[in-house]
């Protein structure tokens, strides 16, 4: 499918927040994926049923791929609840990862606890480090764990000064992205991403352009050192007008401008 753009965006903070400026967003993707110019993907930590609340709820538009659960699961349409994430994708994860062995990784750490059952999965071991008296700290003693190993267990992403989740090396948004490009034959002038926490980085990493909202967490806003590059635009603008800033920017042909004045 030969198409001009492809944009993979995260949902939380990046999407949402102002919904005036996602409800104007929705309606320039949606024209553009009305006239086959746009492959709109959503990439998040939320689980599906998550992602079809905030179809339903918070103006967040449909998309033609899902990768949610941090690059964990794949959803192609349709889009329904208690639907089984993409099986090819799933199923090579699991090749690789053990959650007995990850969750070990997390033993004796002081200040660990762990999310809610619901947001644990046989591919994602997540829990929150806000409560550790020094959260940094923390997660450099699990790196430091990992590292020690050979055996490629997982790889860490922390976001948000609160969670922590340990996933498949093979995992995360960018190569799951990738994947989706590749799996749908998807040849594309530009892919664009966004996003702004740490679990949004990864994108970054697989992708040369992407946009960085302006209220984008420490921890992603540390790529204007790494790569003081213009492919990667941060945004004057929080959240979705952050989002339709970078559009712009990038040469996306949008109906309107709505950029506030200066
Ligand atoms: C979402 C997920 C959570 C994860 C976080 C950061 O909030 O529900 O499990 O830790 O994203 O990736
Ligand atoms: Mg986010």
């Amino acid at each position: 499918m030969d198409i001009k753009w492809v944009l993979a965006s995260d949902i939380d903070n990046t999407l949402t927040g102002d919904r005036p400026a996602l409800d104007r967003l929705r309606t320039e993707l949606e024209i553009l994926r009305e006239k086959g110019e746009l492959f709109l993907i959503l990439s998040t930590g939320r689980r599906l049923d998550q992602v079809i609340d905030g179809f339903e709820d918070e103006g967040i538009p449909v998309p033609d791929a899902v990768v949610s659960q941090v690059g964990t699961e794949i959803f192609l349409p349709p889009f329904t609840r208690g639907k089984a994430p993409l099986p090819v994708w799933h199923d090579m994860l699991m090749e690789d990862f053990s959650r007995e062995e990850a969750l070990k990784v997390l033993h004796g750490v002081e200040g660990v606890e762990m999310q809610p059952e619901k947001f644990n999965t046989p591919l994602k071991v997540s829990c929150y480090l806000d409560g550790a008296p020094d959260p940094e700290a923390a997660v450099a003693e699990i790196r430091r764990r990992l590292k020690y190993r050979s055996d490629g267990l997982c790889q860490v992403v922390w976001s948000s000064g609160r969670d922590l989740d340990l996933i498949p090396v093979a995992a995360g948004k960018g190569n799951a992205i990738r994947f989706v490009i590749n799996l749908q034959g998807l040849h594309a002038d530009t892919i664009l991403v966004a996003g702004d926490s740490g679990n949004d980085r990864s994108m970054f990493d697989e992708f040369q352009r992407g946009i960085v909202v302006g209220n984008a967490r420490p921890e992603l806003l540390q790529l204007k050192k790494e790569h003081p590059i213009p492919e990667f635009y941060f945004a004057r603008e929080s959240s979705a007008a952050g989002v339709h800033e970078g559009l712009l920017y990038f040469g996306v042909e949008l109906t309107t401008a709505f950029l506030k004045e200066e």
